[in-house]
């Protein structure tokens, strides 16, 4: 395999992605929008030759340039696109405010899709485009599981919708693009009664992402490669 870019890889399952698949021998660019704080990452960085960092803050435009650029003058492909980077801003039906909501979307749901849009020329023939949801946004499950995490719920519905509208997209084509749901993992954002460590579940979703084809586009996903209700 050949090269595998990562969002949101200063921390959490971001990281874990970036730490196993450089150990692989990978070539990992891994994203995050502040570099200079990214020490975990960055120590990676001083450790192995076939990592390399690149600042992407999902809501610039300017960032999403510099990177399509530098993307360009080194001629890369890119085997595997993981659109990882998310935000969870607790609130609950009551407390729900506009600039929360803005926030979330802007990260979760148009970050991703302006992401996508720009990678897709870097993409190799056989891509494969990953993006990390989750079961809180499925519709058929109602969105079951956290009280207090409305819109970002929502915003994972409608990530999930972006992917659906990206498999129609790549119809035809032999690229792939999923939804995958982590599961509970133990980050800032899962806290520390998750049920998974971050290295169980990008384990596992390593694996699942290994035997996704074409046939797959389009499917939303758990970390066994197991199909998700929409
Ligand atoms: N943990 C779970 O249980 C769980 C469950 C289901 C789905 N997920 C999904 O899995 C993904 C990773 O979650 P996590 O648990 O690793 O979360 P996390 O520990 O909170 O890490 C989030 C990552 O996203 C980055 N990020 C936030 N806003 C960004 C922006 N505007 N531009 C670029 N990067 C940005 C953060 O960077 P900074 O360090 O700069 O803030 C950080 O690297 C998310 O999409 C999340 O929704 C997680």
């Amino acid at each position: 395999m050949g090269v595998v870019l990562i969002t949101g890889a200063s921390r959490g399952i971001g990281l874990e992605f970036a730490r196993q698949y450089t150990q692989e021998g990978v070539g990992v660019i891994a994203t995050c929008r502040r570099p200079g704080e990214a020490k975990e990452l960055s120590l990676l960085a001083e450790q192995f030759s076939n990592l390399s960092i690149e600042q992407l803050d999902l809501s610039s435009d300017d960032d999403l340039q510099a990177l399509c650029l530098t993307l360009e003058k080194s001629k890369i492909q890119l085997d595997i696109l993981i659109s990882n980077a998310g935000v969870l801003l607790n609130e609950k039906f009551g407390e729900w405010t506009r600039q929360k909501f803005a926030d979330t979307f802007d990260v979760n749901v148009t970050g991703a899709a302006m992401l996508a849009q720009s990678m897709l020329a870097f993409l190799s023939p056989t891509g494969k485009l990953v993006h990390l949801s989750s079961r809180l946004g499925s519709l058929e499950l109602g969105g079951e599981g956290m009280a207090d995490a409305d819109s970002y719920s929502m915003s994972k519905a409608a990530l999930n919708m972006l992917i659906a509208r990206l498999a129609s997209a790549f119809k035809g084509s032999s690229s792939c693009v999923v939804s995958l749901s982590p599961g509970w993992v133990a980050t800032d954002m899962g806290g520390a009664s998750a049920t998974l460590s971050a290295e169980e579940s990008v384990s596992n979703m390593r694996q699942a992402i290994g035997a996704l084809t074409a046939l797959d586009s389009g499917r939303f996903i758990d970390n066994q490669g197991s199909s998700i209700p929409w």
